[in-house]
């Protein structure tokens, strides 16, 4: 008896130093968090609003996450390893005793760590505010989760010249002028959407002028920059759980939790167009509301990976430049491809316009603004955009012997895509595939209520 008892009470005591975690705000050095018990074991902040943890982001995928208790799908705030998921069995979190928090895979790589080594007496706590702390046995802070955010700021977490918030291809940061901006950083090209190339700093609100970088949001719904960024909520003025996310959509958006329903409402968003927001339908592609947002491919061209806008679309024809003859303008009605202008004429007509770009092999597309007289010539086809309120048109330079008949296509109906394309619906993706997402304009299901749908147009 005495022999099988010893057996049975081993296990439980190599569990119990552990296992008061699940109702702690604070672990010590020697202390682990294993994967496999993600649901009993992790740490709860003492007003309990936020956990962390192991979070599933995948099948058998796990990050190691902070999450507000309280959202419906649990939503992640901040990730040690937002790209690269552990195995669902095996892993574990430690604060060992040199005093490092580390995060090792199954196969014992060390995934992320903290860099902290003030060894025994160092704790790890998540506060009130979302906030996870490592501190040496002094209290001093070493190093905090605030200080390295992922996608999303919490009230209070201030965002400065060495942090950024980053969604896939997109970034949220204080550029080297001072100025807080949005920007897209793909495969082909980098450009920034936010606030409007079209307008200079001031005429944008902000100033350059105040280099201590630092934005942060409070509790009452107030987002304020040093360069004059003045953001005020839809429901300024109460103390509610709220959060700023840059979403998969490269959006930036501010959202207030309902305690009730557990779900978040959007209290602010910084573009208001979707379609202003840079490399969303990808090279080549153009961008459209019809209410939602659309991308398509313009005649000539087709869908480069028929799962992912991002990657845009390419020429279904090969260029060659010794024969201008060979080529013709199909019109784009009300399109633009904002950006990567080659050349600019004024006082032109279309007719020398088009010459313009026939006479230069470079150029493949022109925007040409019939009331002002003003001719664009463009390579690199990219933020294609259709709205009835830009004033000019597109025309799209191809080889004559594609066979597009341009009356057919000088209607709206020339951005029909190709037939059989799947139709795309944003919302599936996890933070499970990285760089190599099939679909990375999705939002992912945890995070928000905006709902978009990338489809074909069929008019
Ligand atoms: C451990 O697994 C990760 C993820 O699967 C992999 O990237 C890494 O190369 C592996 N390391 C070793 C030492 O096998
Ligand atoms: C610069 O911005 C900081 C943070 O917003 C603010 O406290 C400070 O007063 C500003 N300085 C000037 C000169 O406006
Ligand atoms: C919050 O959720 C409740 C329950 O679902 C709902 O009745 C209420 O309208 C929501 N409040 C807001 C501001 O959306
Ligand atoms: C691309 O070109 C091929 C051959 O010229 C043609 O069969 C096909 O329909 C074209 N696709 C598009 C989208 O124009
Ligand atoms: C010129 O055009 C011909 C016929 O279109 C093609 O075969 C040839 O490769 C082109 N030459 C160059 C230098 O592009
Ligand atoms: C267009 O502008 C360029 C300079 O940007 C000039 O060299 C060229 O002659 C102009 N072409 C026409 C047709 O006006």
């Amino acid at each position: 008896m005495a022999a099988s008892l010893g057996v049975i009470i081993l296990p439980l005591l190599t569990v119990l130093p552990c296992s008061y975690a699940s109702s702690s705000s604070m672990i010590s050095t020697g202390s682990t968090l294993l994967v496999e018990e993600y649901k009993q074991k992790f740490l709860t902040s003492p007003s309990a609003d936020f956990s962390c943890g192991f979070y599933e982001v995948g099948g058998n995928a796990f990050s190691f996450s902070i999450w507000f208790t309280n959202a419906m799908e649990k939503t992640v705030v901040w990730s040690a390893n937002p790209n690269a998921p552990v195995n669902g069995r095996g892993s574990k979190v430690s604060l060992n005793q040199d005093g490092n928090l580390v995060l090792t895979d199954v196969n014992g790589t060390v995934t992320w760590d903290s860099k902290t080594s003030s060894g025994k007496g160092t704790t790890a706590a998540l506060l009130n505010t979302g906030n996870l702390v490592i501190k040496d046995s002094n209290g001093a802070i070493l190093w905090e989760s605030f200080s390295s955010p992922t996608d999303t700021l919490l009230p209070f977490q201030p965002l400065t010249k060495a942090t950024r918030l980053v969604s896939g291809y997109y970034s949220l940061y204080f550029d080297n002028d001072n100025v807080l901006r949005l920007m897209y950083d793909g495969p082909d090209v980098s450009s920034i959407y936010w606030p409007s190339g079209d307008y200079n700093v001031w005429q944008n609100g902000r100033t350059n002028y105040n280099s201590s970088r630092i934005a942060v949001l409070d509790a009452e719904g107030y987002f304020l920059s040093s360069d004059g960024l003045n953001v005020k909520s839809s429901d300024w003025g109460t103390v509610i759980k709220r959060r700023l996310t840059i979403d998969y959509d490269g959006n930036l958006r501010m959202y207030s939790l309902n305690a009730s329903s557990g779900s978040w409402i959007t209290s602010w968003q910084a573009i208001a167009k979707t379609c202003d927001i840079h490399g969303l339908c990808g090279r080549n592609g153009i961008c459209q509301f019809l209410p939602n947002f659309h991308c398509s491919c313009p005649p000539g061209y087709e869908m480069t990976d028929l799962k992912n806008w991002n990657k845009g679309c390419r020429p279904n024809f090969s260029r060659s430049c010794n024969n201008t003859e060979e080529f013709e303008f199909i019109k784009l009605p009300d399109t633009d491809f904002y950006g990567f202008d080659v050349s600019f004429n004024q006082s032109v007509t279309l007719k020398e316009c088009k010459k313009i770009c026939l006479d230069s092999c470079s150029c493949s597309t022109i925007t040409y603004k019939e009331g002002s007289a003003l001719c664009y010539t463009k390579s690199v086809l990219f933020n294609g955009y259709t709205s009835p309120n830009f004033p000019g048109d597109n025309y799209i330079k191809l080889p004559k012997n594609m066979g597009i008949s341009a009356s057919l296509v000088s209607t709206k109906s020339a951005l029909t895509c190709n037939q059989g394309i799947p139709e795309i619906i944003l919302g599936s993706a996890s933070l499970l595939h990285g760089e190599d997402r099939t679909a990375p304009c999705n939002l992912p299901s945890t995070k928000g209520t905006t709902s978009l749908s990338t489809t074909c147009l069929t008019m």
